[in-house]
């Protein structure tokens, strides 16, 4: 058997577990905690919650709330001189993966210097970062657990991926009740990105005994709980299952990786600043039938998973049950079956599966993608405004 690993924060899960910010701070040897999140998580409410269980303690804290969906290069570099003109000596990042992401490019430029570009990649970071505490609040990035930060490269208009085990938070808060503020759009998106994480990590070559557990039972719980947790904000108990899938996805991508969906993912986020939840949402379909040649009795596994009876079939019906799933659970959250385009060329079609070749996520992908059909798939996926086809 080979060597494996499995990298895990501290995780503090329930109903109240706000509460613990304060404590878990102190526990870490803060005494000055720079609070990460965005304009949308302050609205909430939820950043005012925190900064309560901080003073509670005694803590004090400076806030930085200048982080937008898909964060940029330049606003990590203007975080760090924050941080390092404030005196703290942790990060607290509230939100969803983006304050998240945002916090941790924060941490390691503020340890490491130099600009978020030195660090894209596989195990660059060298020397240790600040303490992180992540709180998350969309039950579907996974980031609060996970060794990855996802940051915009604003020149090159890519996602730069960084992967090191320095990026897993020192401790992950999860409580279910701020899922509540969340709207059903953004509940549908990122549970299906949740999924797309389970789904990715299960066929991913690094998949491991210790993924697979989370992997299944992360795609069961979305397949019986995200169409409720959309339907209702205030049913508390999908809320919690789908905060457990949620936290469950990101343990089993964090430490098996992910593939094409989240490769080409990337490159249209990065491109159209979409999203990410639902560019992943309709992609995955796409990708999973792309794959299914490579591993049918994985896709089989994901079916029975995913609720869907497979007694009496073979496995390749099995597994195309499982595509079927997803289109199904896609369908039924409103998330349109193609990504509309105001107008899209050959050029940018060759350029996206270019860099969606250099992605680091597609080393683990179980089917081998060349140029052509990565071009292809995005072909197939976007959709010109007004059109019936792209190009
Ligand atoms: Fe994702």
């Amino acid at each position: 058997m080979r060597i494996t690993k499995f990298v895990t924060p501290e995780i503090i899960f329930g109903v109240g577990a706000l509460a613990q910010i304060g404590e878990s701070a102190l526990r870490l040897g803060a005494t000055k905690l720079f609070v990460v999140s965005d304009q949308g998580v302050v609205s909430f409410g939820w950043v005012e919650e925190a900064l309560k269980h901080l003073k509670e303690v005694g803590l004090s804290f400076e806030i930085w709330f200048d982080v937008t969906p898909n964060p940029k290069d330049y606003e990590v570099l203007r975080g760090t001189e924050q941080y390092l003109a404030s005196g703290c000596d942790a990060i607290l990042a509230i939100g969803g993966g983006s304050p998240i992401d945002a916090a941790k490019g924060v941490a390691i430029l503020a340890a490491n210097g130099g600009i978020i570009q030195n660090y894209e990649g596989i195990n660059k970071i060298t020397t240790p970062l600040p303490p992180l505490i992540a709180v998350p609040t969309t039950a579907g990035s996974g980031s609060e657990v996970s060794q990855f930060a996802i940051i915009v490269d604003s020149n090159r208009k890519v996602k730069m991926a960084i992967i090191s085990k320095s990026l897993v938070p020192d401790i992950a808060i999860i409580d279910p009740v701020v899922l509540q503020t969340k709207d059903p759009k953004l509940t549908a998106a990122t549970g299906l990105d949740a999924l797309s994480h389970a789904i990715e990590s299960f066929v991913s070559l690094a998949a491991t005994p210790l993924t697979d557990v989370h992997a299944l039972n992360a795609i069961n719980l979305i397949a019986r709980h995200l169409r409720p947790s959309a339907a209702c904000r205030t049913n508390l108990e999908a809320k919690t299952a789908m905060a457990m899938a949620a936290l469950q996805a990101g343990l089993a991508f964090s430490n098996a990786i992910l593939g094409a969906t989240h490769a080409m993912a990337h490159q249209l986020g990065a491109w159209l600043d979409l999203p990410h939840g639902e560019t992943n949402a309709i992609l995955l379909p796409y990708v999973m039938e792309f794959n299914l040649n490579a591993c049918p009795e994985r896709f089989a596994r994901i079916a029975e998973a995913l609720g869907e009876q497979v007694h009496g079939l073979t496995v390749w019906q099995a597994a195309e049950r499982a595509i079927q799933a997803v289109q199904k659970l896609a369908r039924d959250l409103d998330i349109p079956e193609h990504i509309s385009v105001e107008h899209i060329s050959e050029e940018q079609l060759t350029l996206l599966a270019q860099n969606a070749l250099r992605d680091a996520c597609l080393i683990t992908n179980p089917r081998d993608l060349t140029e052509k059909e990565l071009y292809e798939l995005f072909k197939r996926v976007l959709r010109e405004e007004g059109g019936n086809s792209s190009v």
